[in-house]
């Protein structure tokens, strides 16, 4: 069996070309105009690439096709606060794989704030055990930013789950980045698939996924050492003076 092809949620989505108007947002993003099928790792997909590229465009659709909320969270929050989101997902088809998850969230850095506020107000409501319980028992407003979501990644990740996660590094220190990596490993195991847009090189640099990277001429698979983050990151730590010195006198 194609290993691409086994045990996951998602196998792949399908731009419906006959549905888009690739003269305007988003369809004319080369990412979205070049789109015909994206095949997903059962375990990890990065998506990676310039700011502006279309990476959290695409995933936002990739998650409202799967029925999350396009502001986040898991697919029980519905809520909405200001309607953002493009139109691509209409045009986006899901391939789903045999097996159906049990768990899922999708996490958007921007709105990670409005996810945090649902949860308290559910919870004044009444009725049922306090949802807060699954993020480790504490209003996620009083954490740090970074303190937050690895709250979220700890303790509200269950496993056997479809995690789609927007920049998960944002908030995280480097230790964090790595026991992040530690979790997200643990999950894989536990029967987790996951859609990750990261610019950072701890995360992507996780051996069992694929990496495509967003550009000018649309998405293409590239290995972590062909990166722009690996060469960047190695040239800096290699001789950062020099690297400096490079960028103040060009
Ligand atoms: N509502 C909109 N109308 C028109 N253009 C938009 C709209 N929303 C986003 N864009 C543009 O689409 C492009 C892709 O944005 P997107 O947020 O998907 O990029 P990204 O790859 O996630 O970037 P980053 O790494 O900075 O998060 C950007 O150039 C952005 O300005
Ligand atoms: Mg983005």
């Amino acid at each position: 069996m194609n290993n691409l092809e086994s045990n996951n949620y998602l196998n792949s989505v399908e731009l419906k070309r006959e549905t888009a108007s690739f003269d305007r947002y988003p369809f004319s993003l080369p990412v979205i105009s070049s789109l015909t099928a994206l095949e997903f790792h059962p375990k990890v997909t990065f998506f990676i690439g310039e700011n502006g590229s279309g990476k959290s465009t695409l995933l936002e659709a990739v998650a409202v096709v799967c029925g999350f909320n396009p502001e986040g969270g898991s697919r029980n929050f519905s809520f909405s606060s200001c309607e953002t989101h493009s139109e691509l997902y209409k045009s986006i088809k899901p391939v789903r794989g045999v097996a159906h998850p049990h768990d899922g969230y999708f996490l958007r850095a921007e709105s990670f704030y409005n996810v945090a506020t649902n949860i308290d107000e559910l919870d004044k409501q009444e009725g049922g055990p306090p949802i807060i319980g699954a993020y480790g028992g504490q209003s996620l407003h009083q954490k740090s930013h970074g303190e937050a979501f690895f709250a979220l990644f700890m303790n509200r990740f269950k496993g056997n789950g479809l995690y789609l996660l927007d920049e998960p590094e944002a908030a995280l220190s480097p230790t964090r980045q790595l026991a992040f990596i530690s979790r997200l490993h643990e999950l894989t195991a536990m029967h987790s698939q996951f859609i990750i847009a990261t610019h950072s090189p701890l995360i992507m640099a996780y051996p069992d996924a694929i990496i495509y990277e967003f550009g000018e001429t649309g998405i293409r698979r590239v290995q972590f050492e062909q990166t722009e983050q690996f060469e960047v990151y190695k040239s800096f730590f290699n001789d950062y003076k020099r690297f400096f010195y490079e960028i103040m006198n060009h």
